[in-house]
């Protein structure tokens, strides 16, 4: 689904939990982001359509986060890299594509950076700068069902699997065309949110 963007994020310029930081892509980025996504592309392709159009010229990156930018700036969009101790980990985001007062987060990390709860936190931090908007009604996250570490990301921080819906888009090579659809409403979110510490990270 994908409509005009009803939700309007206030600037911020970055999200902080220990030693996580979360800021949008800026130009400067494009060359870290190149290296990111060309090393990760094997680790990516179950999951991720868009890898079947790499690699990216890099002149063709610096055009994608010009647009992201744009979108940061209007607010309506809000696309991020991960940082860990300064070094860049994975690219996050909200998206507003699923309809009126609903965004969604997507995530992914460098393949050396799984498993330490990073996903989770940057998840975590993105659902309570979702809820800063009053504009918000829903967070969601979408997984193909056979994506196991993306599906246990949304259970951990207390969303609702609220359907399973067959995909009309693109499928990556891994997934069997099966969306998970998870749900975190304002209210729900006041009494999950605590259930995970979005700061306590290992060292990665
Ligand atoms: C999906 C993806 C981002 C999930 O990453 P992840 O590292 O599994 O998720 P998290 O960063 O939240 O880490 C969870 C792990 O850290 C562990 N962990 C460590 N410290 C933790 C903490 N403080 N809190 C919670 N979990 C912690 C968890 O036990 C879990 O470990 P395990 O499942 O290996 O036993 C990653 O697998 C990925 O990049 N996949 C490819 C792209 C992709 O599929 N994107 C999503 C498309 S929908």
């Amino acid at each position: 689904m994908s409509t005009a963007p009803t939700v309007r994020l206030p600037p911020v310029d970055e999200l902080r939990a220990g030693e996580l930081v979360l800021r949008p892509w800026r130009p400067e980025d494009v060359p870290v982001l190149q290296s990111l996504v060309l090393r990760n592309l094997e680790h990516l392709r179950p999951w991720m359509p868009w890898v079947a159009a790499e690699p990216a010229r890099i002149e063709d990156r610096y055009a994608l986060v010009h647009r992201w930018d744009e979108l940061v700036r209007e607010g309506t969009d809000w696309i991020c890299g991960v940082f860990v101790q300064g070094e860049a980990a994975g690219s996050s985001g909200l998206h507003q594509r699923r309809g009126p007062g609903v965004l969604e987060i997507g995530y992914w990390l460098d393949q050396g950076f799984v498993g330490h709860g990073i996903a989770s936190a940057t998840a975590h931090l993105l659902t309570t700068f979702a809820f800063e908007s009053p504009d918000t009604a829903a967070v969601e996250i979408w997984h193909d069902r056979a994506n196991a570490r993306s599906r246990a990301v949304p259970r951990r921080l207390g969303y609702e699997l609220a359907a399973e819906v067959p995909a009309d888009e693109p499928l990556a090579p891994g997934e069997e065309g099966v969306n998970c659809i998870w749900r975190m409403t304002r209210s729900r979110w006041q009494e999950q949110q605590h259930r995970f510490d979005p700061t306590v990270l290992p060292a990665a």
